[in-house]
């Protein structure tokens, strides 16, 4: 979990400035203790060439103190920084590239104090991902200062058949756009691959967040954060913290949704049904209970029923339920099914906690083993 100015900033006239602000505003505003820890920075960092050491170099007009200083501070916060590079001969901006440089460059930005590598994927001379991935992967094996591994390639279409193997996440989808209908397109090629995710393999990444850059109604952007957190996707704002609205600040700041995203058993919520437009995602939790996305791609408000059988659930599993958006509990207990009003576009996020659960729970407080 983090932040990346990608999806609003791009290569504008952003400075140092911007980091250094967004790192003490994630420090302050409880963010970071809610888990966004990374401040990424992505392309457009570097100077157009390399240096007379054939050494990437930080562009001096954009990060004036230099990017050394940018992580002392960012540290000092209790926060991380990441940085992007490129698996290509240049980067999709036209900065210089990483290909050939791997171990270099790596050793070069772990002397900086960087700790999160993203790795892209453009200039690639039609060289195999794994061939060109896997010498990040030696790379960083060979320095001390522990890297997570972000791979950026884009374009393959289940990129987990290789992509365990060299790093921490993995992108499956082109760019996400602002965008509502591109936006579930993506949601559903990320879903191909569930299966993959886990702690102990990697996370599949569908992009950054577009939550909060204008483009959705906020049900839209409700839709996109609860199908983000249900897949286990990791949660990089892609909007402007420091000026955000109260209500971008509510979708990514709820602590129940970013405790279904952190789960520690990691499985992957994906896709049971869908039938005109109304579906249902689910994925098990820690402790038996299941989260349940609701989701409406219709225009309209729609009716949109779970059955139990289709989440892991025997029929006369007794459940209480939790609205996550809301933050209630819907009042009784339900068994073989429910059903809920969905606005148009728009999804409930639902925890279904099983009766029996919930009763073995109330023995073992009364008794205290
Ligand atoms: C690619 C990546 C994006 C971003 C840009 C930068 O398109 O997929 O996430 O890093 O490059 O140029």
């Amino acid at each position: 979990m983090g932040w990346n100015p990608w999806n609003f900033a791009q290569c504008t006239d952003w400075n140092e400035t911007l980091f250094y602000r967004t790192a003490l505003y994630l420090n302050t505003s409880g963010m970071a203790s809610l888990g966004y820890r990374y401040v990424n920075i992505d392309d457009c960092w570097m100077a157009d060439s390399r240096d007379a050491m054939d050494n990437l170099a930080w562009n001096a007009s954009r990060f004036p103190s230099g990017i050394p200083a940018l992580a002392n501070y960012v540290h000092s916060l209790g926060l991380k920084l990441g940085l992007y590079l490129c698996a290509g001969n240049k980067t999709c901006a036209l900065k210089p590239g990483s290909l050939r440089y791997e171990a270099q460059d790596i050793a070069l930005v772990s002397s900086w104090g960087v700790d999160l590598v993203k790795v892209d994927n453009c200039y690639n001379e039609g060289l195999l991902p794994e061939t060109r991935y896997v010498r990040f992967t030696d790379a960083i094996g060979n320095v001390t200062r522990p890297i997570l591994f972000m791979l950026c390639n884009w374009g393959e279409y289940i990129p987990a058949l290789f992509a365990p193997m060299f790093a921490n996440s993995w992108r499956t989808t082109y760019d996400l756009r602002d965008d509502y209908t591109y936006m579930l397109k993506m949601a559903d090629w990320n879903d191909v691959s569930h299966i993959y995710a886990g702690p102990r393999s990697g996370w599949n990444d569908p992009d950054m967040l577009q939550v909060g850059n204008g483009n959705m109604t906020l049900d839209e952007y409700t839709t996109h954060m609860s199908l983000w957190a249900l897949m286990k996707a990791p949660l990089l704002i892609g909007t402007n913290v420091l000026n955000m609205t109260n209500a971008t600040a509510a979708l990514l700041t709820n602590p129940e949704v970013i405790r279904i995203n952190q789960d520690p058993l990691g499985i992957q919520g994906f896709k049971r049904t869908s039938e005109d437009g109304k579906e249902v995602w689910a994925g098990l939790l820690s402790g038996g209970a299941i989260a349940v996305a609701l989701v409406n791609r219709l225009p309209t408000p729609a009716l949109v029923t779970v059955q139990w059988y289709n989440v892991n659930l025997t029929s006369e599993t007794g459940c209480r339920i939790r609205d996550v958006w809301a933050r209630t509990y819907v009042t009784g207990v339900f068994s073989s099914n429910f059903t809920a009003n969905v606005t148009a576009h728009g999804t409930k996020l639902l925890i279904l906690q099983p009766a029996l659960q919930i009763a073995y729970n109330k023995t073992a407080n009364a008794s205290a083993f």
